[in-house]
């Protein structure tokens, strides 16, 4: 193997060595992807409000949805076999060419789960998944394994190593699903390999080494790689940046970014980190216990939530700050004397907190019992601002003066419950733009 410096991989492509990301409206003009059968869309003259954004100055829709999600539900079998649990619910999605819709939510809220319904490989039983129009979770048996060898959709994980096999090179790794779809000779997969190495910002002698004998941030772009050269029209990341340093994480954040404009492909992100996200995404889209509670232009969401779970986790996140930020102290519910605060306790003996400080609470807003599994609001056991409304279902709230769907919020009390925060907690962060304090 000819020994070649790997260790400065971003330099084989310059304009992914940035380290800062572009101001929206200064896109270089986007290259084709060799082998790509798909045109660059990208419009130059977009300036975008969010992210690098591509969501207008309304947050209004810029072109047809690629993904399309409806009403999508999962649940999985209880232990014993049974039961089922509800992990998602009611779920409703949209991603655009183009576009980076970041996903948010503490563990266990199903980001995973939803990513994998998305790709198929954890089934719905519930809604529908649009792709370009076709559903999808629809397809029969063999229409389902074309769709799938076809590569539409693929998926970047965590460990890059879950999509390298440690035993192949990273270039048979790469060409594996177009080995098995039976694309092209092999010279040809060969020359679609080194394609996409480049277009990721490695080196294509890459290829000939084994995932042990690169660095992690070349891992990982090398399975970002893997997922590209298939062509797709729809990337799914899963925590692609949390096991990488800081700045490998940049660089690959920069990567993505650069690959949605270049190939127009759609990009979902989950991410725990919503400064990384701040840094990438169009749209924020926020997930509690399986439901969306939040959905809209990511820089408006940061600035100014329209739901009380995602101001707590925006007040919670050290490096963002919006001029509505409030302190997350006044965003969770004041237990009441002698009773442990819901928020730091576990689910069973929250439980039994909230209840009681419930009835302590009587009239005055304050967390309810859970009520989730009756179709009540997933959050009003942690949320100070809930009633007796909140024991149903909150509907999907438009944001007043936006264009039908592009900001939503799934709360009774979506335009009311500010007003009641105490006046310490409102002046928490005097801040009057959304501000990242991320290397980026
Ligand atoms: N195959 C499965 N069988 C049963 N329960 C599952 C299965 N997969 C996930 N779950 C449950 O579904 C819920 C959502 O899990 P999921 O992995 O989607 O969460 P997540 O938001 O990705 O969390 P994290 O941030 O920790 O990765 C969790 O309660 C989890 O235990
Ligand atoms: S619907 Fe009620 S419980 Fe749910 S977030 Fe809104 S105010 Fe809180
Ligand atoms: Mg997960």
């Amino acid at each position: 193997m000819p020994d070649i410096d790997l260790a400065t991989p971003d330099l084989a492509t310059p304009d992914l060595a940035t380290p800062e990301l572009e101001p929206a409206g200064a896109r270089p003009v986007p290259a084709s992807r060799p082998g790509s059968s798909h045109t660059p869309t990208i419009d130059q003259d977009d300036p975008g409000t969010a992210g690098t954004g591509r969501a207008d100055a309304t947050g209004s829709p810029s072109s047809a949805p690629l993904l399309r999600i409806e009403g999508l539900g999962v649940s999985f079998l209880e232990r014993g076999g049974i039961g089922r649990t509800r992990v998602l619910d009611g779920i409703e999605l949209t991603v655009r060419p183009g576009e980076i819709v970041g996903i948010v939510g503490e563990t266990g809220s199903g980001k995973t789960t939803l990513a994998r319904a998305i790709a198929g490989l954890t089934p719905a039983d519930r809604g529908q998944v649009r792709l370009d129009g076709e559903d999808i979770l629809g397809l029969r048996t063999r229409a389902r394994r074309r769709f799938r060898r076809g590569g539409a959709i693929q998926f970047v994980f965590q460990d890059p190593l879950r999509s390298l096999d440690p035993e192949l090179t990273i270039g048979a790794s790469i060409a594996e699903g177009m080995a098995i779809a039976g694309v092209g000779s092999r010279s040809e997969r060969a020359e679609r390999v080194a394609g996409a190495l480049t277009l990721v910002g490695l080196d294509p002698a890459v290829a000939q080494r084994r995932p042990a004998q690169i660095s992690g941030g070349q891992r990982q772009r090398a399975s970002i790689a893997r997922a590209v050269v298939a062509d797709p029209r729809l990337l799914l990341c899963d925590e692609p940046v949390s096991a990488l340093d800081a700045s490998n994480r940049n660089h690959i954040l920069i990567l993505l970014d650069e690959l949605r404009r270049r190939l127009s492909v759609g990009i979902v992100v989950i991410s725990h980190d919503l400064s990384s996200l701040a840094g990438i995404a169009d749209r924020v889209v926020v997930l509690y216990r399986g439901r969306v509670v939040e959905d809209g232009p990511i820089a408006d969401v940061f600035a100014a939530p329209r739901h009380p779970y995602t101001a707590l986790l925006i007040a919670s996140a050290p490096d963002i700050h919006g001029r509505n930020r409030q302190a997350a102290a006044a965003l969770r519910p004041a237990p009441a004397p002698g009773i442990p605060d819901p928020t730091t306790t576990t689910a069973a003996t929250a439980t039994t907190a909230t209840t009681a400080s419930t009835a302590a609470a009587g009239p005055t807003p304050g967390p309810r019992p859970d009520a989730r599994d009756v179709g009540g609001c997933v959050f009003a056991h942690r949320c100070p601002f809930a009633t007796v409304d909140c024991d149903t279902a909150p509907p999907r709230v438009e944001a007043p003066g936006r264009p039908a769907g592009s900001w939503i919020s799934a709360c009774h009390h979506d335009r009311t419950w500010r007003a009641r925060l105490p006046a310490a907690g409102t002046a928490a962060a005097d801040t009057s733009a959304v501000r990242k304090e991320t290397s980026l």
